[in-house]
């Protein structure tokens, strides 16, 4: 058996007390090209489990060793939901293998998709997932779901947490649409920086850290036709002025690793382009870190975009164009292809050591090298009730209330409540993928403690009869007789309160490919059998992306928007129901009022061209947008009104700054926390503008009848934008800024 203890080599990168880059320079020149290779490699857990398949958290020793010792791989990943101590034992044997049975014992890095909490560990704090995040337009949330996740997953040797998306929530048809922060790039880049911090700046896990994902590197989102990894055309002025400022600020906040975009823009798969991962990632942008490639993006080249002829070739393009790592993950075709490269002199071994540089550096700075084993002495902080009540406040700021004829909401004490729909009773609909399992896991692996609405809705009613319809209780739409309509009707009279929760079931990436955004036709027909009674109907939307409803929006009474609010989601929305809780939220993105018109806010002048508002079925009476609800509309059991908004000049000089002040008032009877959205409006530009921009947000929390006035720098920097090469056009322009409606003109001199 081949076995070196460590300890009795006294090699320089073994010693912690010189520098990083002393000990990465010590490393590299010990090592092979095949061993440089292997450290660019990631294969899955299904190469070095007992199964082969993907819920089997089990070593398989003597595959692991392989891979390790003769393959020299420096990465794995993926998984599903089990025990810390599944965890803890598979890390533990995978461990000592790679730093006690082989030459150099470089520790190996574990990425694990924990996007929303530690999802694939049993027990976890799970948040809400990013579209619900974005909705509290609060980023302590997305730093608390990252300082989470890295305290309650770190200690089982999850080191590389492959979140936050970063992308932009462009396209409400894209299935992943609900991974984002919602379609602003302002909000967008505030979430997903404070996300990366929570992660990396964990004082929980000091000195070690935890590394942060920023995927995927870029524009996957827009593809034009809505499904994932299809073609995406964007200029790149698009390109730098919407997808990449989240991206910016990550990398700002110390990003240690990007994923990139498997799909491709304008005709050129992002993995296979020197432009977007070089010239664009390093050379503007700054990013020092690693680049992973996504699950076979380099695969991808030749069996989806047909870029390259063959896997060797694929994987000259992707190593040429800047990537570090292969997310290969099944197979040892890139090694070998790389090691024949490099032997035939097309790549250098110079180029090589770019990467592993990289990754070495990323390995020692995360303090793997000095402390590469798991530790089980900690288990009691996974699902601690602070971190548990973290989610929770989470979930609670996210729900968004959209409609609320005649203050239905809060329910008074009814005695019977009529539930409905897919999402009623139902934990996994809560969260959807990247949950227990990739798709979602089954209903039964979910925690026993976690609330359905039905449940939770039965803790915050106790003296109401809440009879849940299951799909056998209600009559067929399709088949149903007028006299079985009637009856059911009547039924229905007896009830003081109807709660149709329907929306999404559980879906992650492409399988969740959609033709019509429309909610689907059995939910429509449900809803609008049961609005047939004289009983009021509550619409609670569970979803990951907004299904269209405007053709029944009529004969609802009130519409929650709750999105996927995780593990205490259900007891967030029961107690928006029942008042404990005055709802917060306020959509980060436009709801689409057809299903073939997904305009966002942000949208341009032009694209209001022969549109008649009067036509539009609006509810909202401000919105100024062709949605059925606009970007930043959520209600509250209180009001709210703005007045004297006002600046302290008129005109901007180049490097001066006014102040926008503006006094917020409570003017309801109950306190309420309101979200205060700036937005700037410029009248001309070189290149279109957005009809407004969303520039500056902040919470104002109010008693009844009290004032707030809350206050704005404007400077000439929030005026700017990119021209197509990244550069800043500040334009001697009027502007307008723009709060609820309020409008103040001001112009740059
Ligand atoms: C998937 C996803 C990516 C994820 C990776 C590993 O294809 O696109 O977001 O991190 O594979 O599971």
């Amino acid at each position: 058996m081949f076995t070196t203890n460590q300890s009795t080599l006294n090699y320089p990168y073994q010693n912690a007390d010189l520098k990083i880059s002393e000990r990465i320079e010590d490393l590299l020149q010990r090592m092979s090209v095949y061993e440089k290779i292997g450290q660019m490699t990631q294969l899955d857990i299904t190469l070095i489990n007992t199964t082969g398949k993907q819920k089997d958290v089990i070593l398989d020793p003597e595959k692991a060793r392989d891979l390790i010792r003769n393959h020299h791989i420096g990465s794995f990943l993926n998984g599903e939901a089990v025990k810390p101590g599944t965890w803890y034992r598979f890390m533990s044997e995978l461990t000592r293998i790679a730093v006690e049975e082989t030459r150099l014992g470089i520790p190996v890095i574990y990425g694990i998709d924990h996007i929303h909490g530690a999802s694939y560990l049993e027990g976890a704090t799970i948040f809400p997932q990013s579209i619900n995040l974005g909705a509290t337009f609060d980023p302590k949330h997305a730093h608390n779901a990252g300082w989470v996740t890295a305290a309650e997953s770190f200690d089982i040797g999850h080191h590389w947490i492959f979140a936050p998306v970063l992308d932009l929530g462009a396209n409400p048809l894209w299935p992943r649409f609900w991974e984002t922060y919602g379609e602003d790039p302002y909000l967008a880049s505030l979430m997903g920086s404070a996300n990366v911090e929570g992660v990396q700046k964990n004082d929980d896990i000091r000195p070690l850290k935890q590394a942060a994902t920023g995927k995927h590197f870029l524009g996957y989102s827009d593809p034009r036709h809505g499904w994932d990894r299809t073609p995406a055309h964007l200029s790149m002025q698009q390109i730098h002025e919407f997808h990449r400022p989240s991206f910016q600020k990550a990398i700002d906040a110390g990003l240690k690793t990007i994923m990139t975009n498997s799909g491709e823009i304008n005709g050129v798969p992002v993995v296979a382009s020197h432009d977007i991962l070089t010239k664009l990632l390093r050379d503007e942008m700054g990013f020092e870190g690693v680049v992973i490639t996504d699950w076979d993006d380099i695969g991808k080249l030749v069996d989806l975009h047909y870029t390259a002829g063959n896997y060797k070739e694929a994987v000259y393009s992707a190593v040429q164009a800047g990537i570090d790592m292969s997310m290969t993950p099944e197979h040892l075709e890139f090694n070998k292809s790389l090691l024949e490269l490099v032997d035939e002199g097309r790549i250098t071994e110079e180029r090589i050591d770019q990467s592993v540089l990289r990754i070495l550096k990323l390995k020692f700075e995360l303090g793997l090298f000095e402390n590469p084993f798991p530790r089980d002495d900690r288990f009691h902080r996974i699902g601690h009730p602070e971190n548990r009540q973290k989610a929770f406040e989470a979930a609670k700021d996210s729900i968004v209330l959209l409609k609320n004829d005649g203050n239905l909401l809060p329910a008074k004490q009814s005695k019977r409540i009529g539930l409905f729909g897919i999402s009623a009773n139902s934990k996994r609909n809560l969260s959807s993928g990247w949950t227990i399992a990739w798709q979602g896991g089954k209903e039964e692996r979910y925690p026993v403690h976690m609330h359905t609405i039905y449940t939770a809705l039965g803790e915050e009613f106790p003296e109401t009869e809440i009879k849940l319809f299951t799909k056998d209780d209600v009559p067929d739409a399709k088949t149903i007789t007028d006299s079985e309509k009637k009856r059911f009707v009547n039924k229905l009279n007896s009830f003081d309160l109807l709660i149709f929760a329907g929306g999404e079931e559980p879906y992650c990436e492409f399988t969740g490919n959609i033709s019509d955004l429309s909610l689907p036709k059995d939910q429509l027909n449900l809803l609008k059998l049961i609005s047939g009674s004289e009983t009021p109907v509550v619409l609670i939307l569970v979803q990951g992306r907004p299904r269209i409803i405007t053709e029944l929006i009529d004969d609802l009474d009130a519409v929650i928007h709750a999105g996927l609010p995780g593990f205490e989601g259900a007891k967030a929305i029961a107690e928006v129901i029942s008042g404990k809780v005055n709802p917060v939220g306020k959509l980060p993105f436009s709801y689409p009022m057809h299903p073939n018109y997904l305009v966002p806010y942000n949208h341009k002048k032009s694209n209001l061209y022969s549109f008649d508002p009067e036509k539009a079925n609006r509810i909202v009476k401000t919105n100024d947008s062709p949605s059925l609800f606009p970007f930043g509309h959520g209600l509250s059991y209180t009001t709210f009104s703005y007045s004297e908004l006002k600046l302290s000049s008129e005109a901007i000089r180049q490097n001066g700054s006014i102040k926008a002040t503006l006094t917020v008032t409570n003017t309801g009877s109950r306190a309420g926390t309101e979200t205060v959205l700036w937005f700037i409006s410029t009248h001309v530009g070189r290149i279109t503008r957005p009809v407004k921009e969303l520039k500056h947000f902040e919470k104002a929390h109010l008693h009844p009848g009290e004032s707030k006035t809350v206050e704005w720098m404007i400077t000439p920097e929030t005026l700017s934008y990119p021209d197509e090469n990244g550069r800043k056009i500040i334009e001697k322009q009027s502007y307008s800024l723009i709060v609820n409606g309020l409008k103040r003109d001001f112009k740059m001199e």
